[in-house]
């Protein structure tokens, strides 16, 4: 199998057509991983059109104004995954952002893609001049396993957090950071 290509997404670079069909890709994404039974906000039932409008509406302002970058994962011209971090934070915050939305489709797991995803964004993160990252990840999932493996600290737990995608039930929510070395000690 290819490795797959990672790339921050450049929503306006290759016109319209190329804008159209990336929601496409991430909006199938994000619909294959809420049906696969995930804590990623959604719940089913959870259409294309749900997933599209997620990305236009909710993400896509934030990537053209700089506030949210997103890194993308691409078996040849397909998405198969993605991760972003939101820079919109308070002024007293400035060094912090929030890392959201790790997804691999099912189709494309285990093969190093969400750790190449993470690489990247705490790439663009510390090219930013970030020294803090924050998460809520599903307690007991494969991306807290994942997190903590690349230096994530746990903070705690909190019950009863969030339901997950398929289920009633409310799951708890492992709260993480992980703190980048600043610009000048970095080798
Ligand atoms: C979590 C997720 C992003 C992992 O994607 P992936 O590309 O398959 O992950 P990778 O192949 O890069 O694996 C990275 C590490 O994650 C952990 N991991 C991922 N899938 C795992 C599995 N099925 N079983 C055990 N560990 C797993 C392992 O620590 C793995 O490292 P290893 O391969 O060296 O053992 C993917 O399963 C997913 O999209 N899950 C649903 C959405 C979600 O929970 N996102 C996080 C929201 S906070």
């Amino acid at each position: 199998m290819a490795m797959a290509l990672i790339e921050e997404w450049q929503p306006d670079g290759d016109g319209s057509a190329a804008l159209d069909s990336d929601v496409d890709m991430l909006a199938e994404v994000l619909r294959a991983v809420v049906y696969d039974g995930a804590g990623v906000s959604f719940v089913v039932p959870f259409s294309l059109d749900d997933g599209r409008a997620f990305w236009i509406d909710s993400v896509l302002p934030g990537v053209r104004a700089r506030t949210r970058r997103v890194a993308l994962a691409r078996w040849g011209t397909r998405i198969v995954g993605t991760v972003q971090i939101d820079l919109a934070v308070p002024p007293n915050q400035r060094h912090r952002a929030e890392v959201l939305k790790l997804l691999v489709h099912p189709d494309a797991r285990r093969h190093g893609i969400a750790r190449a995803l993470m690489v990247a964004i705490e790439a663009i993160a510390q090219a930013e001049g970030k020294t803090l990252l924050t998460l809520d990840t599903w307690t007991g999932s494969h991306a807290e396993s994942l997190y903590r493996s690349f230096g994530y600290v746990t903070v705690g737990v909190i019950p009863r957090y969030a339901r997950g995608s398929l289920t009633p039930e409310l799951e708890p929510a492992t709260i993480m950071y992980k703190e980048l070395a600043p610009p000048e000690q970095r080798s």
